[in-house]
């Protein structure tokens, strides 16, 4: 096991295990939180249609990108580029991901505090339904108890921040306790239950009366919003796809490196990719339908999961007891996706500063857990970290599968996706073209127009 900077490395154990804690970083609340409300914000089925092309043509590349780099270096972000490109500035592209997942992570975990929020306040809302009334609410007043429920917790000033430490110190402990025993053991045993629990929940909103026209407003393409504000909303549907895939900050890279080179690269991508997938299309599919019978406003924002999902719980036999389940399972995938971040900043620490791999932990969290109060005490701050991925992520992975394209020798990313030849990787070309020109050019070019389009509405002058 990797205990410090020097020495053994750590390595994912099994093919299975590679799987799920990769799934385990890609699949969390970017899925089931941040994916249905941003679909809802920009305009429904036609996003979604432009998510799936990027997932396709720029997340798949990226993310093998990050492998190839992470397993041929064995190193974090900074030490791989620094080892497999020597004497150049491509370290910076790892730093700009290191620097990408500090602020990821701050936010990030802020976020996954409210469903341990939402599992305790479960327990109450089971165990005293009459104290609440909810016996004579309607769906109408179930959701304005939700929202308000809502408002009033994310406003106060202790819980959150308690809730933020907590999910913090739980991220810290499964770290410190390393690759194989911490990380590969939490994530295979609980993303699968998750999976099952979504599949109940999206039974339940796609039976309720009046959810049709939520299942219309995710999966028909309607472009009327798009067309409004298209630069920006493509952005945002760039930058969501690379948040979910976790790709564009060298979370990859550094799990790359314990992939063991037995492994086929592409087939874990394409397998990673598609299963994030799923769950956020199921996760859709749970919410929208739900949204439109309950007479919610899908552009709500961020409180949309929070006020939408316990409604359906209550109209589900068993009621809130289904909720406790869930948000006791939302917070295992939210934290099997902060130990993928943390680990990018302790790897790094302990191998290029070369700190033990508790020290590196401790520093961590004490630097995150400054940036993660700020979070919570301002909401301009957590709209600002919040809104990063949209450009940090983007950037980064465009210099990624600029780096694999363009500086990588074709013969080493062949040796690499063919794990040392053993392997037939027809593949090959199509995925050269995809990383010299279609997604470095893609991304560019969405970057600078989203860019410039935020700019122009920040300040109309210009435009
Ligand atoms: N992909 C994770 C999610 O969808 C979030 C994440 C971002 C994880 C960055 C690691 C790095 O919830």
């Amino acid at each position: 096991m990797l205990q410090g900077g020097k020495g053994d490395r750590d390595s994912f154990s099994s093919k299975f295990g590679v799987l799920a804690a990769l799934a385990g970083s890609a699949i969390g609340l970017g899925n089931i939180w941040r994916f249905p409300y941003v679909v809802g914000q920009n305009g429904g089925g036609a996003f979604l249609l432009v998510y799936i092309l990027f997932i396709a043509a720029i997340g798949i590349p990226v993310m093998m990108s990050e492998f190839v780099i992470g397993r041929s270096a064995q190193l974090n972000p900074v030490g791989a580029f620094k080892k497999i490109a020597p004497g150049t500035k491509w370290h910076l592209v790892g730093m700009l991901g290191v620097v990408s997942v500090f602020i990821i992570f701050s936010f990030y975990t802020v976020v996954a505090g409210w469903t341990l929020e939402y599992v305790i306040q479960s327990v109450r809302w089971i165990l005293f339904p009459e104290k609440f009334g909810f016996a004579s609410m309607d769906n109408a007043a179930l959701t304005q108890f939700f929202s308000n429920h809502y408002e009033s917790f994310t406003s106060g000033l202790w819980r959150p921040i308690i809730w933020f430490f907590v999910m913090m110190l739980l991220t810290g402990y499964i770290v410190i306790s390393g690759v194989k025993n911490g990380i590969e053991k939490v994530a295979k045993i609980l993303m699968p239950i998750f999976l099952v629990i979504l599949l109940i929940l999206v039974t339940r909103s796609v039976t309720l009366g009046g959810g049709r026209e939520g299942l219309v407003f995710l999966f028909k393409p309607d472009f009327t919003q798009i067309k409004e504000e298209p630069f920006r909303i493509i952005l945002e549907a760039l930058g969501q796809a690379f948040f979910s895939l976790s790709i564009g900050m060298g979370t990859l890279i550094t799990y790359g490196s314990y992939i063991k080179k037995k492994e086929n690269l592409a087939s874990t991508a394409v397998s990673v990719v598609a299963a994030d997938t799923f769950v956020a299309i199921l996760a859709g599919i749970a919410i929208f339908p739900a949204v439109f019978a309950f007479g919610i406003d899908p552009a709500d924002g961020p409180e949309l999961v929070y006020k939408t999902l316990p409604v359906i719980f209550q109209n589900m036999a068993g009621g809130l007891i289904w909720a406790f389940m869930f948000f006791v399972l939302l917070c295992f995938a939210a934290v099997t996706s902060t130990i993928s971040m943390l680990e990018v900043i302790v790897a790094y620490l302990s191998e290029q500063l070369n700190m033990s791999r508790k020290k590196a932990t401790l520093l961590s969290m004490i630097s995150v857990g400054f940036l993660g109060t700020l979070c919570t005490v301002s909401p301009d701050v957590f709209a600002i970290f919040n809104a990063s991925p949209d450009l940090m992520l983007p950037l980064g992975g465009f210099f990624i599968v600029t780096f694999i394209g363009w500086i990588f020798s074709r013969d080493k990313s062949s040796k690499e996706l063919s794990s040392d030849g053993t392997r037939n990787i027809g593949y090959h070309k199509l995925f050269m073209f995809l990383v010299k020109f279609v997604a470095p050019l893609a991304i560019a070019f969405l970057f600078a127009l989203g860019v410039y389009s935020k700019v122009i509405t920040l300040f109309p002058s210009i435009g």
